[in-house]
């Protein structure tokens, strides 16, 4: 979900919706704002921010205070009654919310004992009453009830109050889920990341857990929740406006993919030297000797960072010769993992807040295990709660489909696997400086991918209308073949499904008919017999094979019904090359299909909820 707030001398309105906008890709399922001006004026609806603008126009849309949200639902569905702001029973109290309040069933329970009635099935609105019944019962300030009621919550959240007898104060707290205030002169903008507040200043502070921020158009009070004042660090961001712009893109994944050349040059700025004889990874430096100690690495991650890790896995086998378990972090936190002391855990998050992988970094961190992160927003709680760790420095990712970070979290692992490989004397210097050359050579091979487009465009319109699709691959493309497939279900909805092309035999080569998909991943290299074999297991069922092949090929060309030429690659990079031409494709088709490709139905950027 996403949060804007609003304090100062400005109009709020025209703020909040434009930064609700800025926020849309972390959940659209309803929206809603909530205005003071002498009254508080609440309007919300189910759907997305430009609905809330239609449902807003000709009312009373005044007022230089204010906050709004845009939803991405976990306890009841999208409507209009379950949208935010929620209002406590009596009228006291406004919240909007972000997160899951774990124990919301007991304190439900205790609410309605004491009478209160609920009008939503929201876990917020519990929060918004009990906020109430403390401040009614115990006659305390608002501030106090606020956090008060917090220390009786377990969950996430990251929570914007007013309370109607203080017009011009907003409280802000934060567990679990981020909030950055945006300070500027006699006034205050509040969000769930610093998107929507770069357009007016620079100047931010990021709360940290368990911290309430207690604001007003003259000042900022901080504490936590024991009433321990704090001193705010105010820190000055780098990112532009220009950053979450579209440009002359029609969607920011268009915009994203093509901004790869850009990032993953970027990812190695500064880090490999200049006449590519060295990789220099100084948020690591500090850990090195633990790592070259390190006998295991254990991946946690989400999603398509979850596959950048198993691409790395084949990375830091291959290359450092140290052994790598990727797990989803949802399932390791749940486990009971066995950490050894040696062990180097590395947590992968482009946004660095995903609650999952967030949750399997504090499940590890009384051990003695080195945690590094691998995060794209420099900041995040991820890149704060491990020891060391690399950012990859795409610069902010909007499309809900991950796309640039991909390509630079496999860009950071390509280095750190490089660098151990070389410390460890298991790569010679040579092979080590080869392997650098590629790494830079991997912005111009994915120029020449993106070159193709139009011809990727017209293969994509051959199979708009499939129902199921299938990928596979083997060695370091097998992930790809899964980041293949997970591209094409989130923004097109088709049925798609990685696999390791030798597993296609176990079960999924009985789906295959005339009308199947499938998607091979056949480069030059040690796989290529064996993934003509599988290509012709298809051919004999009748299935349609659409190949990625290195250019120049000629026994895959003669068996498929379509080739996608990608530059010659070497295996190290040929991951971050071929992966290009499957997020065009899966862009292409959902765009046929008449999706909304920035934010497809259900998924939210940023779920910080576990
Ligand atoms: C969500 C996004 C995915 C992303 C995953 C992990 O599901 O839609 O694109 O890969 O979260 O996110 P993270 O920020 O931890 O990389």
């Amino acid at each position: 979900c996403g949060i804007v707030a609003y304090v100062g001398e400005r109009t709020a309105y025209p703020i909040i919706i434009k930064g609700l906008q800025r926020l849309e890709y972390r959940g659209y399922d309803s929206a809603g704002i909530a205005l003071v001006n002498g009254k508080i004026n609440v309007y919300k609806c189910k759907g997305k921010v430009m609905d809330l603008e239609k449902l807003s126009q000709d009312k009373d849309i005044s007022g230089s205070m204010g906050m709004g949200h845009t939803r991405w639902a976990t306890h009841g569905e999208p409507s209009d009654t379950n949208a935010h702001p929620h209002k406590s029973m009596k009228g006291k109290f406004y919240v909007v919310h972000n997160g899951i309040i774990e124990n919301y069933a007991h304190l439900r329970k205790e609410l309605q004992n004491r009478g209160y009635k609920f009008t939503s099935e929201t876990d917020t609105e519990i929060l918004a009453n009990l906020i109430e019944n403390i401040y009614f019962e115990q006659k305390v300030s608002a501030e106090l009830a606020v956090r008060l009621a917090l220390t009786k919550v377990v969950g996430a959240y990251g929570l914007v109050i007013f309370c109607e007898d203080e017009p011009g104060t907003l409280i802000a707290a934060r567990k679990g889920s981020p909030l950055v205030i945006g300070v500027g002169e006699k006034e205050y903008f509040l969000a769930s990341d610093a998107t929507p507040i770069v357009e007016y200043t620079d100047q931010v502070i990021y709360l940290n857990d368990e911290e309430v921020a207690v604001i007003t158009r003259e000042k900022l009070e901080l504490k936590n929740l024991y009433n321990d004042s704090k001193t705010p660090d105010i820190k000055t961001i780098e990112l532009s406006i220009e950053n979450i712009d579209k440009g002359e893109y029609e969607h920011f994944m268009l915009k994203e993919i093509h901004e790869q050349p850009v990032t993953v040059q970027e990812t190695f700025r500064g880090r490999v030297a200049m006449d590519e004889s060295k990789i220099f990874l100084g948020g690591i430096s500090d850990v090195m000797p633990k790592l070259l100690e390190a006998k295991r690495i254990v991946i946690v991650a989400c999603g398509t960072s979850w596959h950048a890790g198993l691409v790395g896995e084949y990375l830091f086998e291959k290359y450092a010769r140290i052994p790598v378990e990727v797990e989803y972090a949802s399932e390791f936190r749940y486990r009971d993992p066995i950490i050894f002391d040696n062990d180097l855990i590395i947590a992968i998050s482009q946004s660095g807040e995903t609650a999952d992988t967030l949750a399997a970094i504090r499940k590890v961190k009384d051990s003695r295990a080195t945690i590094l992160g691998i995060c794209n927003v420099a900041g995040s709680s991820i890149s704060r709660e491990t020891h060391a760790g690399v950012y990859t420095h795409a610069g902010i990712e909007i499309g809900v489909a991950s796309t640039k970070a991909f390509t630079s979290q496999i860009t950071v692992l390509t280095m750190m696997a490089l660098l151990l490989g070389h410390k460890k004397q298991i790569l010679s210097t040579e092979e080590y400086q080869k392997l650098i050359h590629e790494l830079t050579l991997v912005p111009d091979k994915i120029r020449e991918v993106l070159a193709i487009e139009d011809q990727i465009e017209k293969i994509a319109a051959t199979y708009k209308d499939a129902s199921n699709a299938l990928y596979m691959g083997r060695g370091a493309l097998f992930p790809v073949a899964l980041e293949g497939a997970l591209k094409l279900k989130e923004i097109s909805y088709i049925h798609a499904e990685g696999y390791p092309a030798a597993e296609m035999k176990h079960g999924p080569i009985a789906l295959i008919d005339e009308k199947m998909p499938v998607f091979a991943l056949a480069l030059n290299d040690n796989n290529y017999e064996k993934m003509i074999s599988n290509i012709q297991e298809v051919k004999a069922r009748k299935g349609k094979v659409i190949a990625v092949v290195t250019k120049g090929d000629k026994a895959v060309k003669s068996m498929a019904d379509h080739v996608i030429e990608i530059p010659e690659a070497h295996e190290a990079i040929a991951p971050m090359i071929s992966i290009i031409p499957l997020q065009i494709l899966a862009y292409h088709i959902a765009l046929m299909r008449g999706c909304n490709v920035d934010q497809p139905r259900n998924l939210a950027k940023s779920v910080t909820v576990e």
